[in-house]
């Protein structure tokens, strides 16, 4: 399918299925599970892989326009399939040997497994390196014991990619990835955090007790779990970026609509002179964020390295997303303020642009390692 029919459909998809439950599932804070299924009907859970692998076979340009499409009317939606695709779905393709993409990418492509990626502990965010989850190494099958924390899609995942240390003496040259599958003995679930936005996104603890997984289901070699884990985030943060830009550009489109019709002293308040500002404002910094996110897409698709541009596309996008969704409630003065006009959600939905899959000052230190190495 061409790139312009895809993302027409995906825009359709968004405002019939996806937008019409935003403002309930926020409310509710109800993963939508039914949208899930029809993302899957869609075929747009496995979008930038081969179809040999239950793929749509689509660029990885046309997956990043979905995330920031579904953003705009949804950001949990756009949360899901990012953490799904970016996070479960790469490592496997990149990394996984041919029985594991046939026996997990497939069905986690075709929509059959949802899929979470579990890196993150309580005392290994930022420096992730510091992994307490340890797998202990009993000839058929690897133990794991330990927990993560702030999983998304958590409890509705079926696969999860797991890192855990194999050898504590090694640093992070002894962390390894692995290949989680839910109904496992010993792992379950922490409770349901509650949170400020993304409030449809299901996030919880996971919990390992002497979880066994079996040796073919190592991702990579052993100690390659923190490079697998770091590559697997640049792509994340293109996926992250393009959340914060929907989300800002549905916040834009929101607020533009409102001020057009919205009048005060006799005129619509769009004829003043501060809204004009404001509005132009809120259009450059939409604008320069889809430059940025198009350079690391571009770098991703021509295959060069993309660690920084995905880092510049997640601070700036995340940035802007927060900003121009705070001045989009600004314009709409007191109805921002009310939940029934949908647009205090984006202020809180994009505020998570900031910290997850790297906060705004990871991003800074890989931006400043590059440019100072
Ligand atoms: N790709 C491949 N390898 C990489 C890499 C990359 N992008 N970045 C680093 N590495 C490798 C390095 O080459 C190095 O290996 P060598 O020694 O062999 O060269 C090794 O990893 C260590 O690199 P650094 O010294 O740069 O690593 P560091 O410990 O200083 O880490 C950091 C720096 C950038 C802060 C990193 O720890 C980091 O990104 N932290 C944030 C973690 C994060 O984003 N967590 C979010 C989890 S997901 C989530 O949010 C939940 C969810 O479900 C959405």
């Amino acid at each position: 399918m061409k790139n312009e029919l895809l993302i027409k459909m995906i825009e359709e998809f968004a405002v019939n299925e996806v937008k019409p439950l935003a403002y309930e599932i926020d409310r509710d804070e109800r993963f939508p599970k039914e949208t899930v299924e029809k993302l899957k009907e869609y075929r747009l859970m496995g979008l930038p892989y081969e179809t040999t692998y239950g793929g749509a076979g689509a660029n990885y340009g046309a997956y990043i326009d979905a995330v920031r499409i579904l953003s705009k009317y949804c950001a949990t939606t756009g949360v899901i399939l990012s953490a799904h695709t970016s996070l479960c779905c790469f490592p496997i393709h990149q990394y996984g040997t041919e029985e594991q993409k046939e026996k997990y990418l497939t069905k986690l492509n075709n929509g059959t497994y949802l899929g979470a990626f579990g890196l993150t502990e309580p005392n290994a965010g930022t420096d992730a390196s510091k992994q307490q989850t340890k797998a202990k190494d009993c000839g058929d099958y690897y133990e794991i014991t330990g927990n993560k924390i702030f999983i998304t899609n958590a409890i509705y995942a079926d696969i999860y990619i797991i890192f855990a240390m194999t050898n504590s003496d090694l640093g992070l040259k002894g962390i390894s990835a692995f290949i989680l599958e839910k109904n496992t003995e010993g792992f379950s679930f922490g409770p349901k955090e509650k949170k400020m936005g993304i409030k449809g996104s299901s996030t919880c603890e996971l919990i390992f007790n002497q979880v066994k997984i079996p040796k073919e289901n190592l991702l990579g070699k052993i100690g390659e779990g923190f490079k697998i884990a770091m590559a697997t985030l640049d792509g994340g943060r293109i996926g992250i970026a393009a959340q914060a830009l929907g989300i800002a550009e549905g916040a834009f489109e929101k607020a533009v609509a409102y001020v057009k019709t919205r009048k005060q002293f006799d005129k619509p308040i769009a004829s003043f002179q501060n809204t004009q500002f404001v509005v132009a404002e809120m259009k450059t910094q939409i604008e320069a964020a889809r430059g940025l996110l198009n350079k690391a897409v571009s770098d991703k698709e021509k295959g060069l390295n993309y660690t920084e541009s995905a880092a510049i596309a997640k601070l700036f996008c995340s940035k802007i997303a927060v900003e121009v969704s705070d001045k989009a409630i600004q314009l709409m003065g007191g109805y921002g303020y009310i939940r029934d006009y949908e647009i205090e959600r984006y202020l809180r939905d994009a505020k998570i642009t900031e910290i997850y899959e790297g906060t705004s000052e990871v991003q800074k230190m890989v931006i400043a390692g590059r440019v100072l190495k």
